[in-house]
C-alpha cells in the first residue's frame, strides 16, 4: 500500500497544491517559507484528525483561522489522498481516493464532506463506497457483489450511519470493521505513519548509541536510522541511500540548492 498522489487546498501556505506520482523516496527543495514543512505537516494533521478528531487537530494548531490559508477563512480546507492498496474481497489492487473537506461555520468545525471512492470493477468510474456530510452518511460494505459491476446498485445494501459529532471522521469509526476493509487499511496507514521534518542542523549532532526504527521529528537520529536500514532492510538502504543511485540524482537539481548540494528530506518512513 502506498500514497501515490495528494492534493491540498487552503491549508496554511498551500492554497492549491498537488503532487502526483509520488515516488517511494521524494526530495523537496525550496527557499525558506515556501511551504515544505507545511506540506509534511499535512500528514501529521491527518494523523491527529484520526487519532483524536478534526476539532482537536485544529485546536492543536491554533484553530481553524490559523490553519486555513490567510484571506480564505470562509473557504474549506481540503485534502485528497490517492492510495494504491490491495483489497481483500477481490484480492486485487485498486486506486482508492480519500477526500476530506473541513469548514468552520458559526464557529463550529464540521467535516462538510468525507468520501472514499474506488472502482467496483476493472473499468468504469470510481464509486463512492463511503460518503459522509456533517456527521451523517452511508457506507457500502465490501461484499463480493459490491465489486461486481453486473450487480445493480439497487441490490446492494448501503448502511446509513450517524457519527457522534460532525467533526469526527467516519474513517475512524468504520475503519474498525472488517466489512469496511479499505477504510480500515487507510486508517491503519494514517495512524501509523511516522512524519519527520528533516533539519540538517539537528542531524549534525553526534548520535547516542541505540536503535532507531524511524526518523524522529526533526531527523536528529538519522545516523542510527541509516544504520538500522542497512542492517535490517538492505534493499531499501541500497535503493535510497546509495550515493550513486540515479533516482536520487534525478530528484534534486543542484541548481535548486543554494550550496549545490543535494538536500534530502525524508518525509515518511
Ligand atoms: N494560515 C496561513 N496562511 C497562509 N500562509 C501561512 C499560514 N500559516 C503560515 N503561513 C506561512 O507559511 C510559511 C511557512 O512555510 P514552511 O512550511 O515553514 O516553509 P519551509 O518549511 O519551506 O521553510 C510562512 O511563510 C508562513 O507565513
Ligand atoms: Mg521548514
Amino acid at each position: 500500500m502506498r500514497v501515490v498522489a495528494i492534493r491540498v487546498k487552503n491549508f496554511k501556505a498551500l492554497r492549491d497544491v498537488s503532487m502526483k506520482d509520488i515516488p517511494g523516496f521524494a526530495v523537496m527543495v525550496g527557499a525558506n517559507g515556501t511551504g515544505k514543512s507545511t506540506f509534511i505537516g499535512v500528514f501529521d494533521f491527518l494523523k491527529d484528525c484520526l487519532k483524536n478528531d478534526v476539532r482537536v487537530a485544529l485546536r492543536k494548531r491554533g484553530g481553524f483561522a490559523q490553519v486555513v490559508s490567510r484571506g480564505h477563512e470562509d473557504e474549506a480546507i481540503e485534502i485528497e489522498l490517492q492510495v494504491r492498496m490491495g483489497i481483500e474481497a477481490i484480492r486485487r489492487q485498486r486506486l482508492v481516493t480519500y477526500h476530506l473537506r473541513i469548514v468552520e461555520e458559526n464557529r463550529r468545525i464540521a467535516v462538510a464532506e468525507e468520501s472514499l471512492r474506488f472502482k467496483r470493477g476493472a473499468g468504469g468510474a470510481p464509486y463512492h463506497f463511503i460518503r459522509f456530510r456533517n456527521g451523517k452518511g452511508e457506507a457500502l460494505p465490501e461484499t463480493f457483489d459490491a465489486f461486481d459491476p453486473g450487480v445493480p446498485l439497487t441490490r446492494l445494501n448501503r448502511e446509513e450511519q450517524d457519527l457522534d459529532a460532525p467533526y469526527i471522521l467516519a474513517l475512524k469509526g468504520l475503519g474498525q470493521f472488517r466489512r469496511f476493509d479499505v477504510a480500515s487499511q487507510l486508517r491503519e496507514l494514517i495512524e501509523n505513519w511516522v512524519v519527520s521534518d528533516f533539519h540538517i542542523e539537528d542531524a549534525r549532532v553526534e548520535p547516542d548509541a541505540g536503535i532507531a526504527e524511524h526518523l524522529d521529528e526533526r531527523g536528529s537520529n538519522i545516523a542510527l536510522y541509516a544504520q538500522y536500514l542497512r542492517e535490517e532492510h538492505a534493499d531499501i538502504f541500497q535503493t535510497h541511500c546509495s550515493p550513486n543511485d540515479p533516482l536520487r540524482a534525478r530528484s534534486c537539481r543542484s541548481s535548486d540548492c543554494r550550496h549545490g548540494r543535494r538536500a534530502c528530506r525524508p518525509s515518511l518512513s
